[in-house]
């Protein structure tokens, strides 16, 4: 991954973090990367703009007011530096910074380059202060509106402070920033996947048998979430359609949530006709209890029957539709390891890929963090990987599926 030619847009606001910030720039211009500079009033106390000049090799944007009007100028750099920039890191971010982007404040060219960055174009923010003024009640609040509105915030780590004291605030050291661009950004662009629309499931279904109970599965969503994420990253407009989970959303994903298979279907369908990649990597429940009793069923009697029936199969709906130009993929898990299984589903469902994963309760499977798989394509391949974080698997296999892209 490299950052080469990506158009990075640098906010720097007055903490005293700032002095990292030049250091910053050359790791970024060593890559190839464009990086312009975008600095509060209170930042130039802090750095100079003189070195943050000379190591970008461009000006310094700190006027929504241009100095001078007799001479040319791009009047409008409130508006074009956030239609320039690839992403915007804003490093460090200060408490009153943080606490105008989250307000929505446009009032210099720091504030009002978040505002105008196109859309689905990262933001990172990077806090940077005091342990307390971390911790205190308006910062977390804002960070969390930040976040909420789609900014990718970096925990600060813990240290030695420059107020003397030791605690949370502490900006990471310019090679890891460097490293967190580039992990947040690097795949944007280069990836098949960049601007194509990726559909995924996650997460289990609940069927309702009464008002206060239904049938549902261990499915915690990790895998899918993974996936969502890892394909956000590579630029892919996501839409992620989840079951009741207990995870946050990915950056730069559309999340829509369901409880049922058949809700799960119809927010599926929606997107039948746009979307490039379907990965059915929900455990959507095979059945549901035929009827529904609002209330709470009584216990009146010894023994109760619940009546199932056979729930709509959401991924090969998709698949017998799908053109040619589309991928349909899906998970196999099974207790015991039985490869064929998933060879028939893939066959059986007409699907691109299955990634077929044992259940061990340990290491694979459901709720945990890791996951083994083995991937099968429809043109015969097949792919062990060994036991990985999920997170990575979803990388392995979103790599697979370019492959895939690559030949249609
Ligand atoms: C020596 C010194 C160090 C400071 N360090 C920080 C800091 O690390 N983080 C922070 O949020 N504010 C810090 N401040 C306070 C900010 O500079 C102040 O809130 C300023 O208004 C921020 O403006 P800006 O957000 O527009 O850049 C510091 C102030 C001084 C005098």
């Amino acid at each position: 991954m490299s950052l080469k030619g990506k158009n990075i847009l640098l906010g720097i606001s007055g903490g005293i973090a700032a002095y990292k910030m030049p250091m910053v720039v050359r790791l970024l211009k060593k890559q190839e990367a464009n990086v312009k500079v975008v600095m509060t009033e209170a930042a130039k106390r802090f750095v100079s703009e003189l070195s943050l000049a000379t190591v970008s090799e461009e000006p310094i944007y700190t006027d929504i007011f241009p100095a001078r009007l007799d001479t040319a100028a791009d009047w409008t750099q409130h508006i074009s530096l956030g239609e320039w920039a690839d992403a915007l890191v804003i490093a460090p971010a200060t408490a009153n910074t943080i606490a105008r982007l989250a307000a929505g404040l446009a009032d210099d060219l720091l504030t009002s380059s978040f505002i105008t960055l196109r859309p689905n174009r990262p933001r990172l923010v990077f806090p940077a202060m005091d342990g307390e003024m971390f911790h205190s009640a308006s910062v977390q609040r804002n960070l969390r509106q930040l976040e909420e509105d789609g900014c990718k915030v970096i925990a600060p780590e813990s240290g030695f402070l420059a107020s003397g004291q030791c605690g949370t605030g502490r900006m990471p050291d310019p090679e890891r920033i460097e490293e967190i661009i580039e992990e947040e950004l690097g795949d944007i662009g280069k990836s098949l996947l960049t601007g194509r629309q990726v559909v995924v499931t996650a997460g289990p279904t609940r069927e309702k048998i009464d008002g206060v109970r239904f049938i549902s599965n261990y499915s915690s969503g990790k895998m899918g979430f993974a996936l969502a994420c890892a394909a956000a990253r590579r630029g892919a407009e996501v839409v992620l359609v989840s079951g009741p989970v207990a995870l946050p959303t990915p950056d730069r994903v559309e999340r829509i949530d369901v409880e049922s298979a058949e809700e799960m279907e119809e927010a599926v369908t929606r997107f039948h006709q746009s979307c490039d990649l379907f990965i059915g990597a929900a455990a959507v429940a095979d059945y549901r209890p035929e009827t529904f009793r609002a209330g709470k069923i009584k216990k009146n009697n010894e023994t109760m029957d619940i009546r199932l029936v056979r729930n709509p199969d959401i991924l090969a709906g998709f698949a017998a539709q799908k053109t040619p130009g589309q991928l349909a993929v899906g998970f196999a898990l099974e207790t015991e390891g039985n490869e064929a299984y998933a060879l028939e589903k893939l066959q059986a469902k007409q699907l691109d890929m299955i990634a077929f994963n044992t259940y061990d309760g340990k290491s694979s499977g459901f709720e945990v963090d890791t996951n083994q798989i083995t991937l099968f394509t429809a043109d015969g391949t097949r792919t062990e990987l060994p036991v990985m974080e999920k997170k990575e698997a979803a990388k392995r296999m979103l790599d697979a599926l370019e492959k895939m892209l690559e030949k249609k």
